[in-house]
């Protein structure tokens, strides 16, 4: 569903990513972990086009949304086809990113109606049927500043969900909330694992990595510098820096 290949980003003089290369298939669930600054951010804006890269080659569910010419610079595909590619993804940040003046239900149905064209009628009852998924049908009404973190995090799922992504892509999205809040985000996501989403999740919840993903993607100063099983990863970490990084977090 994602293939990234040997991508370079630069801010300045500052080398964010050192030649990354991941690749995510079909009802994968990848942890993206690692130490502050070490590019995990950068790596899922860059794979929506949030950012752009200097180099390499990114394809997203068989499309290419990327590659480089011969001089060695990335070569994007025209916008309007971007935004279609790109449209295949759905992502939750860590600030949830809700329309404050519109309520909750408002908020799943504006990008699949002026986006995707789709007829209000087609999409409520889809919308409804997603805010009961994540528990918060009582709340379709209400505006966001009156919902708590977690219930604000669930919306922001519910509505990436509504436009039907093949993958969501997770950025941190549990660090704002107290622990208490936390757990009925992580639940909606072990959910949609066990629906067999494709997911790329950044997240400082080693348990929820450990039971839920099925790799773990370890970061450091831009680099993957180690990719495995999620659990053999838990067990015994090989890199040093990850050895350290979850001796410091567990
Ligand atoms: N827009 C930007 N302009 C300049 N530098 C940036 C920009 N965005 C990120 N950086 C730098 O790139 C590096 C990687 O940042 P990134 O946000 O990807 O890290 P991260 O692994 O997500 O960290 P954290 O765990 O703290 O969220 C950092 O040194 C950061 O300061
Ligand atoms: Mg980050």
């Amino acid at each position: 569903m994602v293939v990234a290949r040997d991508l370079h980003k630069r801010f300045g003089a500052l080398q964010v990513l050192g030649g990354v290369s991941l690749h995510i298939d079909r009802g994968e669930v990848i942890a993206l972990i690692g130490p502050s600054g070490s590019g995990k951010s950068t790596l899922l804006r860059c794979l929506n086009h949030l950012e752009i890269i200097d180099r390499g080659e990114i394809l997203i569910a068989g499309e290419k949304l990327v590659d480089t010419d011969t001089q060695g610079r990335a070569r994007y595909i025209p916008e309007a086809e971007i935004r279609r590619v790109c449209r295949r993804m759905g992502m939750v940040f860590q600030h949830f990113n809700l329309f404050p003046h519109f309520t909750v239900l408002e908020n799943l149905i504006e990008a699949p109606v002026t986006v995707k064209g789709m007829k209000r009628d087609e999409i409520v009852p889809r919308a409804e049927e997603l805010l009961r998924k994540v528990g918060l049908l009582d709340k379709a009404g209400a505006y966001p500043n009156r919902l708590s973190g977690g219930q604000k995090q669930r919306v922001a799922i519910a509505r990436a969900l509504a436009m039907d992504p093949d993958i969501m892509l997770f950025d941190e999205p549990t660090s704002a909330l107290d622990p208490e809040l936390t757990g009925e985000v992580l639940r909606t996501m072990r959910q949609l694992a066990h629906e067999h989403m494709t997911m790329l999740v950044v997240t400082h919840e080693m348990a929820f990595a450990r039971e839920v993903a099925h790799r773990v993607c370890f970061m450091d100063k831009g680099q993957i510098v180690e990719e495995r099983a999620a659990r053999a990863f838990f067990e015994n970490p090989q890199h040093e820096r990850a050895r350290a990084f979850l001796e410091h977090v567990l």
